[in-house]
């Protein structure tokens, strides 16, 4: 089986460590959903021939210089943090693996960490001076519920924002969406068009989900759908990826690996021109 390793050249990198500190942490007990979720997203991630992380850490780190306090929502395991030196951040997120990930990364970092599980929990300690002046949300806009979006939103102000979210236009997850009617991720682009307006810079990077070739079907039909299996986790929705994926797969095949098709769009939006 050949690999392609995908080229790292000219990207800052996530400092070294990163990939003990998620291994190192603790699986706590957890719904089958996010035991799948979580082992899913690291294959993504973990996967040699990954070109989406790479992708965006390039323009994350033109866009970003160091020293920043930063308010991350939807943090993961904190692999663009690693790469950012921060001076401080605060991170909502949800998972428990990805969390202590983010507390063992930022006692190597030895920077200050808050961390929330969710975006109720961070408006409930929400006061005018909150201490940041970069907002990270990088695939997280998506998994937000409306009424989370609703309140995040307009507290952004004039703090910077990095957005970083599937190109509606060649995006495998959005396709989904689109073939089984469902406006789950439109919805919430839609919402971040009326509170956001025009951003400073867009950029647009091709990158795929990639994965080891001998991928069991039903786990990709849980990846491409897992947005809308949490949202409302109906049996029709997973036949409906069964069958997608069904209908595609030999497309996606390459030597080594399956390639679904998942481009990015990244947007910066505040003060800060781009340096
Ligand atoms: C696709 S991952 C992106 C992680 C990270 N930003 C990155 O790009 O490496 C989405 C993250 O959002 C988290 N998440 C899920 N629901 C959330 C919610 N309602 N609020 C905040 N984060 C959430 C997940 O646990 C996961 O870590």
């Amino acid at each position: 089986m050949s690999r392609r390793p995908h080229s790292d050249a000219g990207f800052a990198q996530p400092q070294d460590g990163y990939s003990v500190r998620i291994n190192a942490t603790q699986r706590p007990p957890a719904s089958a959903f996010a035991d799948r979720y979580r082992t899913m997203m690291q294959a993504v991630w973990s996967h040699p021939d990954n070109d989406q992380r790479p992708a965006v850490l390039n323009t994350l780190s033109s866009w970003c210089p160091p020293e920043r306090r930063i308010l991350d929502i939807g943090a993961g395991a904190g692999y663009y943090l690693s790469a950012l030196r921060p001076r401080q951040v605060i991170a909502v997120e949800p998972d428990p693996v990805f969390s202590a990930a983010l507390h063992g990364f930022a006692s190597v970092g030895r920077f200050p960490l808050t961390t929330f599980e969710s975006v109720g929990a961070l408006k409930d300690s929400f006061d005018e001076d909150w201490d940041t002046d970069l907002v990270l949300m990088i695939h997280a806009l998506y998994y937000l519920e409306e009424s989370e979006l609703l309140w995040l939103l307009p507290q952004i102000g004039e703090r910077d924002l990095v957005l970083v979210y599937p190109d509606p236009a060649g995006a495998i997850t959005m396709a989904f969406e689109d073939a089984i009617g469902v406006e789950h991720s439109r919805r919430r682009l839609a919402i971040k068009a009326r509170f956001l307006g025009e951003p400073l810079e867009v950029r647009r990077v091709a990158s795929h989900f990639r994965l080891q070739g001998d991928i069991v079907p039903d786990d990709l039909a849980f990846l491409i759908a897992h947005l809308l299996l949490r949202a409302q986790g109906t049996d029709w929705v997973l036949e409906q990826a069964r069958a997608f994926v069904a209908a595609r797969l030999g497309v996606w095949r390459r030597e080594g690996f399956v390639e679904l098709p998942q481009p990015q769009i990244m947007e910066l939006y505040g003060r800060a021109r781009p340096g």
